[in-house]
């Protein structure tokens, strides 16, 4: 979906409100934050648990980043909501500059880190129009961001722009040809539902996807694979890779009749790889 100029920057604004009122906690009570070690150590709990495919433990997404490779390296942490990916970046020894639209998340990050007694440069900024000059980091990282900004292919410049000759960057994105689009959102509350009859496919996305239990966002946008290659467009790689837990498999037909169930693991495995909901991109400029 494309937004003029002017519609982008309203809806910008939007989406900053928000966030800055509704900050990403992994489903824990955002309206009681408490942002101390436990509250912290929960989220990382609930990664751990409901991405088991990112990681075994810590340090959070060891299976997606070569943390090794980062020691000592200039690593820019786009949109960090709570902070623990950039927590992973300044335990491995990297420099790391953390943003994030709202002021909320930049106060929850500098806290975690604090409590840790760990250093960054964390700042309110626009990943659609990055305040750092060209060329400036080693790594980037937009993790479930990209897809909440109504300009993301300018966001994607932008990361193209402040990366170094050869740097890498990583995010994840939510993937259109997915059970949890098509079948849960789309068929489910689109069709079965008829919330297609006075709500738009893109209302649908922000509705039913991140802060759900808020009465939906206020961007949520879904990518196929060859879209995200059109987006990626300017770097010299891209590599994409679609992943998940067996939850909507599970699930299905609906979550009261679970016969997705009785599907032996590894195809449910094999089925997540295809019709899971995250993209994990890998590229290098
Ligand atoms: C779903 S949350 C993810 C937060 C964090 N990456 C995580 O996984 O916990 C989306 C985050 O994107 C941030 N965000 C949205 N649009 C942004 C933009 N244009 N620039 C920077 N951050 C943005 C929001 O403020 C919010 O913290």
């Amino acid at each position: 979906m494309k937004f003029r100029e002017g519609q982008s920057a309203e809806l910008t604004g939007k989406v900053k409100e928000w966030w800055n009122q509704n900050p990403f906690t992994y489903l824990m009570d955002n309206k009681k934050i408490t942002p101390d070690w436990a509250f912290f150590r929960n989220i990382d709990r609930k990664i751990i648990k409901w991405m088991p495919w990112a990681q075994k433990g810590y340090p959070l997404l060891s299976n997606l980043i070569d943390y090794r490779s980062l020691k000592g390296k200039k690593v820019l942490d786009i949109a960090v909501g709570t902070g623990w990916s950039t927590e992973q970046f300044v335990r491995t020894g990297a420099e790391v500059t953390a943003i994030d639209l709202t002021p909320a998340a930049v106060e929850l990050t500098k806290k975690r880190l604090e409590l840790y007694g760990l250093g960054a440069q964390v700042l309110v900024a626009d990943a659609q129009n990055l305040p750092f000059p060209d060329a400036s980091f080693d790594f980037v990282l937009a993790f479930g961001c990209l897809m909440h900004m109504p300009d993301t292919e300018r966001a994607i410049r932008e990361i193209h722009r402040v990366l170094c000759p050869g740097g890498r960057a990583s995010a994840m994105m939510y993937y259109k040809h997915s059970l949890h689009f098509w079948y849960y959102i789309f068929f489910g509350k689109g069709i079965v539902r008829g919330k297609l009859l006075h709500m738009s496919v893109q209302e649908l996305t922000n509705r039913y996807t991140d802060g759900a239990y808020e009465e939906g966002n206020q961007l949520t946008k879904f990518y196929s694979k060859k879209e995200i290659r059109e987006l990626f467009a300017p770097f010299a790689s891209v590599h994409v890779r679609v992943f998940d837990v067996a939850t909507a498999i599970n699930h299905f037909p609906h979550r009261f009749l679970p016969l997705g169930m009785l599907i032996p693991p590894p195809i449910k495995r094999w089925l997540t790889t295809l019709v899971g909901q995250s993209l994990w991109i890998d590229v290098v400029k």
